[in-house]
């Protein structure tokens, strides 16, 4: 969470800074800000609550001089999210400025030891006590680099701080402790930019560096040096992004989440792309580092997620069982890492992780590599922080995704994950070859559906104009449909801020059908599978108690179109990618909903694209 963004070099610092804090607006936006220094002046200090186009209204046609800056924009853990707790933060003499993303845990201690030596505050945020901390280094008589090790060493948690002082003229420190956001290092000609994500250095250079725990960065236009907690170098060499990220103008949409949601097909192919041979029927893993006598010794999988990645793992969790005849179990990733699983060399644990950042996740899977598990996690970025723990990553190719919602990185981490269940299934003899091609066969077809499918949104306009007065929703399904429920109730909750669950439908009985009544439209997924004719009676059985039923179902159900209010439809497919397809639904009835309330469905209020803290 918080986009970081820092500029050295030949440059004017400030338009880049705003450039780039455009593309990480994504990632939080309580408050931005930004600091430029020119070495003439004191440094150029300017924040502003709410969006970018808040700060950019108040700088106007004055954009300040200094070829070196930092911008910030703040998803607000500590301190009500207004102009006086917006990033960057100085030390009492204005000459440290600093930008951070993560959680000093034990700021209280440290502000209150800062407070007692005479240093004055002027935020409620833990950030604050960083340049303070820095300054009272540097006054007891420790050079700059001492001081921020200094510093590093002292501050408790998961952290990323980028800085600039008045007295180093052109050079920007930057260091890391624990698993908070990542900072990628871009190298230009005599010009560095520093910034929380790929997304904001790509536009100037493709050649990056990744700094990780534990290591200070100091970055001079022409070039930087690093070194560990203990002030000993490091020998860092860039690497050349090789990935398009896709343009991050919206075009002709309305709304990222919009386009997000049309570039499904495509984004779909680009991950077959290589993996599953659709002429020979067959699928390639060439990343996957296991021999078929690891795979073959695999005895037992966990997967591990949060939020619509969670939805994506539970998904993944049925494949393996069924296709790969491998006890497959699913977690939280927030609960795996506080309890004690039990792991050893031949349980292989799959994160789903598209931002490669979550602090969650990144926790489970250190759990996992201490206790000596095989490991693999999906994701939608190189270089990420997962990538560096797992022992390999699939690259879920969904292209950069700016709305806050998933939507392309749901779709494609559950092809991916259907991919690997058919290639384990295969390859440890539990599915026939017949059966493994005929499924290639029908993934061939898959993104020519979605692409009907979000073609038509006529109908969830509609939709809209008859729901988004109400205030509750269910979401029901079973089987492999249940976790598209909770993914379905999920789209809702934050992209229109109505209330919604997800249930399996057998649930209802035990509870929750007391909550039926006229004022809780009811959202059924009932695709023509194994589990039907029971979601059938679940329905009738909401039907008679007065409840509304909008039913997402198989193309041509008469039966279903006459039971309930209102009917939606995906093509007819074999049970199990029954979820590539009903994804669709749920993400265009959440947008419709979102949109005719007049709801930011692009940047929902709380949230953030990367959730780098606990
Ligand atoms: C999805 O719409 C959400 N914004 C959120 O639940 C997200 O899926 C979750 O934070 C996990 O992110 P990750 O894939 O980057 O780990």
């Amino acid at each position: 969470m918080c986009g970081i963004i820092g500029y050295t070099g030949e440059k004017q610092a400030a338009p880049i800074l705003i450039k780039g804090l455009s593309s990480l607006e994504y990632r939080g936006y309580d408050s931005t800000g930004l600091a430029v220094i020119d070495h003439k002046h004191s440094p150029y200090v300017l924040k502003a609550a709410g969006k970018l186009s808040n700060l950019k209204d108040s700088i106007g046609n004055k954009i300040p001089d200094g070829k070196i800056g930092l911008g910030h924009t703040r998803w607000a853990t500590h301190g009500t999210p207004n102009k006086t707790n917006a990033h960057p933060h100085t030390d009492c003499t204005d000459d440290i400025i600093v930008v951070h993303n993560g959680i000093v845990e034990n700021y209280l201690e440290i502000k209150k030891e800062l407070i007692d030596k005479g240093h004055i505050f002027q935020s409620e945020t833990d950030s604050e006590c960083i340049p303070h901390l820095i300054e009272e280094y540097i006054k007891e008589n420790n050079s700059f680099e001492a001081a921020l090790t200094s510093t590093a060493k002292r501050l408790q948690g998961a952290n990323a701080v980028v800085l600039i002082s008045n007295n180093k003229p052109a050079q920007i420190a930057a260091f890391r402790i624990g698993y908070a956001g990542g900072i990628v290092i871009g190298y230009g000609e005599n010009e560095m930019f520093l910034a929380s994500d790929l997304a904001a250095i790509l536009p100037h250079t493709r050649k990056v560096a990744y700094l990780s725990g534990n290591e200070i960065a100091f970055v001079s236009p022409e070039g930087p040096y690093y070194i560990e907690l203990e002030g000993n170098p490091i020998k860092k060499s860039p690497s050349i992004v090789n990935y398009d990220p896709l343009s991050a103008a919206k075009g002709e949409f309305k709304h990222f989440m919009l386009k997000e949601i049309h570039e499904q097909p495509e984004s779909m192919m680009n991950t077959f792309r290589g993996r599953v041979k659709f002429d020979r029927k067959a699928v390639e893993l060439e990343t996957l580092p296991y021999s078929d006598e690891e795979i073959s010794e695999i005895e037992r999988i966990v997967l591990i997620g949060m939020g619509t990645s969670l939805h994506a793992a539970m998904v993944g969790r049925i494949w393996i069982e069924s296709l790969a005849g491998i006890p497959a179990e699913i977690d939280n990733s927030s609960e795996f890492r506080y309890r004690e699983p039990i792991l050893g060399p031949n349980t292989l644990v799959i994160s789903v992780c598209q931002s490669g950042e979550t602090a969650d996740t990144l926790a489970a899977m250190s759990e996992a590599s201490n206790k000596g598990a095989k490991q693999i996690t999906l994701c939608n970025y190189p270089g990420t922080q997962t990538s560096r723990i797992a022992e390999s990553t699939i690259q879920i190719r969904a292209g950069v995704e700016i709305g806050v919602a998933a939507t392309k990185t749901f779709t494609n981490s559950l092809s991916n994950l259907y991919i690997l269940a058919l290639y384990l299934g295969f390859k440890r003899g539990n599915i026939t070859q017949s059966y493994f091609q005929k499924a290639i066969e029908e993934l061939a077809h898959v993104p020519a559906m979605i692409g009907s499918l979000v073609a038509n949104q006529g109908q969830y306009v509609k939709l809209a104009q008859k729901y988004a007065r109400y205030s509750n929703f269910l979401y029901l399904g079973r089987g492999i449909n249940f976790p598209l429920a909770m993914e379905g109730a999920l789209k809702l909750k934050e992209i229109s801020y109505i209330h919604a669950e997800g249930y399996p439908a057998g649930e209802m009985k035990h509870g929750p059908i007391s909550l039926i009544d006229e004022n809780m439209p009811v959202v059924s997924l009932i695709p023509q599978d194994n589990l039907y004719e029971k979601m059938l009676s679940n329905i009738s059985e909401v039907k008679a108690r007065g409840g509304k039923i909008i039913a997402i179902a198989t193309e041509g159900d008469q039966e279903v179109n006459a039971k309930t209010d209102n009917s939606l439809f995906i093509p007819k497919v074999s049970n199990l990618i029954n979820p590539l397809l009903m994804a669709i639904p749920m993400q265009l009835i959440a947008y419709h909903m979102g949109v005719y309330r007049g709801c930011d469905v692009d940047q929902p209020r709380n949230l953030a694209k990367s959730v780098t803290v606990e």
